[in-house]
């Protein structure tokens, strides 16, 4: 079915007068099987550049969360709010995995600052929401799949160490975010794929999707790679590893860092865009 994805929220903003940026990460999806808002933002972003870049909100079927950091699901309550309104309807499905509500933090330089939901459940399903979590893999509509947790097995895709959350006896360890999740659309020229952050491994993701789908082509892969804070080892194999897959158009952004993100620019020609505030992708 055709796709036609818009980057509402970003870590940066050119050319577009206007529209603003923030870390975070929000997708406007228009797909034969309905309008959908993947991820929300912080929260600073969302329904500036949205009304800014003309997103009708109140058209989402439904709200589509990739992870709990607060990079993503800030601008939570915003959206459901502002689909209600605009569309008239009592509530607005929210699909996301369990771990939605877990405390996590990020470590630096021996502080942990809290990157969970902002926004306590019963605040959210006040607003409206309407939570549908799992960790499976499942069609949202036809043609459109939420992934579900990634196996995760390459030995080079370790998780950022920064990420913190509390193991079953309360201690603070590494959280392998295990809740990343990735958006997965049928189209006739291949598999339409937007990530969320890729805490799981951009090469893991595709490697599942690619398993779990028995397609071999990507027509477009677009988001988070996480290769921001990643190390170089990881860097240059998860480079090298991606030009085994059969990928027609690659567009990064967000937690990909700039540097990796010129490096996959250099390495893929004219098959990389940049993924920013406004920019469009479509399955055309
Ligand atoms: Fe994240
Ligand atoms: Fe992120």
């Amino acid at each position: 079915m055709p796709v036609r994805a818009t980057v509402i929220c970003e870590n940066s903003v050119h050319g577009n007068l206007g529209a603003l940026a923030e870390h975070g990460w929000a997708v406007w999806l228009e797909t034969g099987s309905g309008s959908y808002l993947f991820d929300t933002g912080q929260g600073y972003t969302l329904l500036g550049n949205a009304a800014h870049l003309r997103i009708p909100l109140g058209d989402a079927q439904a709200i589509l969360l990739s992870h709990h950091h607060i990079d993503h699901t800030g601008g939570l309550l915003d959206a459901v709010r502002a689909v209600r309104r605009a569309s008239g309807r009592a509530g607005v499905p929210v699909y996301a995995h369990p771990d939605l509500f877990k405390d996590s933090f990020a470590e630096r330089d021996g502080t942990l600052t809290f990157i969970g939901v902002p926004h306590t459940r019963a605040a959210l399903e006040t607003a409206g929401a309407e939570f549908s979590l799992s960790s499976e893999w499942r069609e949202i509509a036809p043609g459109l799949a939420l992934v579900g947790e990634v196996p995760r097995r390459t030995t080079y895709e370790t998780g950022d160490p920064a990420m913190k959350h509390y193991d079953a006896t309360g201690r603070i360890v590494t959280d392998p975010v295990r809740d990343d999740q990735t958006v997965v659309i049928d189209t006739p020229e291949g598999l339409f794929v937007v990530l969320g952050c890729s805490h799981a491994g951009i090469i893991n993701i595709l490697t599942y999707i690619r398993e779990r789908t028995g397609t071999e082509r990507f027509h477009t892969v677009m988001g988070g790679a996480h290769l921001g804070p990643a190390p170089e080892e990881q860097v240059a194999a998860t480079l090298e590893a991606l030009h085994t897959f059969d990928i027609g158009r690659i567009g990064v952004s967000h937690c990909t860092g700039p540097n990796v993100a010129a490096r996959m620019a250099h390495a893929f020609g004219e098959r990389f865009f940049f993924c920013n505030v406004g920019t469009v992708a479509t399955s055309d």
